[in-house]
């Protein structure tokens, strides 16, 4: 029986997942794992490393090969990719564009939902992703499945974009991306992503960051957990 708590957050791309995720790690001191970062440490190095993803054994050896740690440091991702820092390369649109092709792969999911679920099993965590409700922790007693408007999140990936010192890339780009990642990832063999039938909806199209956090805190207390599990004062 699980003694701690799993907070398993899913949605489509870009949708403020990982904002909401590291508010609510920060209020109730749990470690937050942004399990897209995985993903895309994994796509960086399959791009560097020019890996055929139509090679099983290629794609074995490639991921004998990767290590990744997370940093917690004020509840940003520091995600390292065999010790090199790559946070920031891996929101770059190269990443991006390639992700959804990566994440599709049986082996990659295999590996990545081994080690999730390997963080969550003693630490009170709080994951975002895709699968995390409906995969990686079909137990979590608290699942969140969020969505916005397109529009709306394809200008908040541009804006952030911006702010990491991208200039060149496009609105018109960055909503492609977001439409495309969001029809592979809905239509994928492999974990595609679905809301959890116990997964409460939340779309923030209109909400600030503070409304959902509330919204967020407010389902969590709801939960009631029994006495033995965690509880949040
Ligand atoms: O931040 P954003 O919503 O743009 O995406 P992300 O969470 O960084 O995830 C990037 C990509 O990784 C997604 O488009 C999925 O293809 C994949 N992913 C996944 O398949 N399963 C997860 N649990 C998390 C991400």
């Amino acid at each position: 029986m699980r003694t701690n708590l799993v907070v398993a957050i899913d949605g489509y791309s870009s949708c403020g997942k990982s904002t909401i995720a590291k508010a609510l790690a920060k209020k109730l001191g749990f470690i937050y794992i942004d399990s897209g970062a995985m993903y895309r440490a994994v796509t960086l190095y399959f791009l560097r490393n020019q890996v055929d993803v139509q090679n099983e054994q290629a794609i074995a050896a490639a991921l004998d090969q990767i290590e990744l740690n997370f940093h917690s440091r004020d509840y940003q991702t520091h995600i390292t990719l065999n010790g090199e820092e790559v946070s920031e390369e891996i929101r770059q649109m190269p990443v991006a564009n390639f992700v959804s092709k990566v994440a599709s792969l049986k082996q990659v999911r295999v590996e990545m939902v081994r080690q999730q679920q390997h963080m969550g099993a003693v630490k009170n965590i709080v994951m975002d992703g895709r699968d995390i409700g409906t995969a990686v922790f079909p137990d979590a007693p608290v699942k969140l499945f969020m969505t916005a408007d397109p529009m709306v999140r394809a200008q908040r990936r541009f804006d952030e974009l911006r702010n990491n010192g991208d200039m060149h890339t496009s609105l018109e780009e960055v909503y492609e991306n977001l439409k495309q990642r969001d029809y592979a990832d809905t239509t994928r063999v492999e974990s595609p992503l679905i809301q959890a039938e116990d997964a409460v909806v939340l779309d923030n199209t209109e909400l600030t960051p503070d409304e959902q956090l509330e919204f967020v805190f407010q389902l969590i207390k709801s939960k009631q957990p029994r006495p033995e599990e965690t509880t949040i004062e």
